[in-house]
């Protein structure tokens, strides 16, 4: 399904605060380093339009959101939603999130399993949030999937002990390999969990733009989330 045109941001707009490029970042990811503070870091990965990056920051102000979307377009559009609402404790990054979460673990055949040092520390993270990546539907494609086994296991080892990863998909194969996946690379996660669909009170009452599509087109969601176990007990 073609996603639909989108409206750039007005240039009276300033979106410096919550708008980056990979060369803006500091060489370590922490809640200190982008925000200045010590509250939870929560990142999602391929935030498209903003919904999610904008409700939740404004739902929970005591952590703090970074958003990482690949098309600029779609990044700068969520960084728009959050510059108009000043949200301090919310930006997004116009970027690939890959190379971020690698920490030099090279895993053969994977598009992006180059060597690269370390960005976000093991164990620093509140959450990873992944709604509804993009299917690469073709076999050969699979390994473009943003829940690679590589990203799986490096978003594993950023999350903290209790940290949570969120998937939500409408795709069922992807769903289901994703959760066999899981269970065999990193059983730390645990059992998925499963997330509870909630009624839309208005219209843009949803967790994602890709989750109202669906269930504007009456597509079944997929939704989980695993919550990372202590291993050594
Ligand atoms: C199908 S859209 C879903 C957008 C949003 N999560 C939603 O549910 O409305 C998937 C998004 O992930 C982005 N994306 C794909 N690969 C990515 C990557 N490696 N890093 C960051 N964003 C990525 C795409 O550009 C696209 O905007």
């Amino acid at each position: 399904m073609p996603r639909a045109a989108l409206r750039k941001p007005s240039p009276d707009l300033d979106l410096s605060a919550w708008l980056k490029m990979p060369e803006d970042l500091p060489p370590m990811l922490s809640s200190q380093s982008l925000f200045g503070n010590d509250l939870p870091l929560e990142i999602e990965v391929g935030s498209g339009k903003g919904l999610f990056i904008q409700t939740e920051s404004e739902r929970r102000p005591k952590h703090n959101y970074f958003g990482i979307e690949i098309a600029k377009k779609y990044a700068a559009h969520a960084a728009a939603r959050l510059a108009k609402r000043k949200r301090a404790n919310a930006m997004m990054l116009a970027g690939d999130a890959t190379p971020l979460f690698a920490s030099g673990t090279y895993v053969e055949g994977e598009r992006y399993g180059q060597p690269a040092v370390e960005r976000i520390a093991s164990g620093s993270l509140e959450a990873v949030h992944v709604y509804f990546p993009d299917p690469w539907w073709k076999k050969r494609h699979r390994k473009r999937r943003v829940l690679s086994e590589s990203n799986i296991r490096q978003f594993s080892r950023c999350l903290r002990t209790g940290g949570r990863l969120h998937f939500w998909t409408d795709v069922l194969d992807y769903f289901e390999l994703t959760v066999e996946l899981i269970a065999e690379i990193a059983p730390e996660l645990g059992v998925p969990l499963p997330e509870t669909q909630r009624e839309s009170t208005h219209d843009l009452d949803y967790h994602t733009h890709f989750e109202r599509r669906s269930r504007k087109f009456g597509i079944p969601v997929y939704r989980v989330h695993y919550i990372k176990r202590d291993r050594s007990r």
